[in-house]
């Protein structure tokens, strides 16, 4: 359950400067035109900063009605009108139309099926789209290695790859996280 003061500590927390927002954004290479799913929108941080510069659509996409109510309101408040929030369920969601980019910030840990999860992704992915995946990784005796908020860099790697999909860039900028940019494999 998602209070407005936890998902405001998220928005705190992603803006932070040491989790290199805006290093992120200009590595996603983010074009007008282009339709983005933010996937574990929580407080919408990463949504807010996209729907700047897509012009188009940028879909928010949380289990938490919380989590969506809160970029919704905070969307009317700032008469931002391309934001559109869809709730998921536990091992998917639906859009209206197929996205050019899905971006996941710590969020892939939290997902009990990955494997279905990321069928539903490639469902919504354009042909050509593109995959972003950003993780905690353990780094000694801490919070996130105690309570499982991580999965380990090289196995979001293999459990994407055997979805079809293949590894299009590695950044290492993220002290304690992975960040991983993925294509579809031509194959699938
Ligand atoms: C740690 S927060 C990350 C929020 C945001 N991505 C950020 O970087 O600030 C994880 C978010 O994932 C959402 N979530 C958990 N399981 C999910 C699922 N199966 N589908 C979509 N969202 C999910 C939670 O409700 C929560 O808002």
């Amino acid at each position: 359950m998602f209070g407005s003061l936890r998902l405001k500590m998220l928005n705190r927390e992603a803006a932070s400067g040491k989790n290199k927002p805006e290093v992120i954004i200009k590595s996603l290479d983010i074009k007008n035109g282009m339709i983005i799913a933010d996937i574990g929108a929580g407080g919408g941080y990463f949504t807010f900063e996209f729907s700047k510069t897509v012009g188009e659509n940028v879909y928010a996409v949380d289990t938490s009605q919380n989590a969506l109510a809160f970029i919704s309101n905070k969307s009317k408040e700032e008469m931002i009108n391309n934001i559109k929030a869809i709730l998921a369920y536990e091992n998917g969601f639906m859009l209206p139309e197929t996205a050019d980019l899905f971006f996941l910030r710590n969020v892939f840990h939290h997902l009990s099926n990955s494997d279905e999860y990321l069928q539903n992704i490639k469902r919504f992915l354009k042909r050509d789209g593109k995959l972003a995946i950003i993780d905690h990784q353990k780094n000694g005796f801490s919070f996130i290695g105690l309570f499982d908020h991580f999965v380990p860099e090289e196995m979001i790697i293999e459990t994407v790859e055997k979805a079809g999909f293949r590894v299009l860039e590695k950044f290492d900028f993220l002290p304690n996280q992975a960040f991983i940019l993925f294509e579809q494999t031509k194959s699938v």
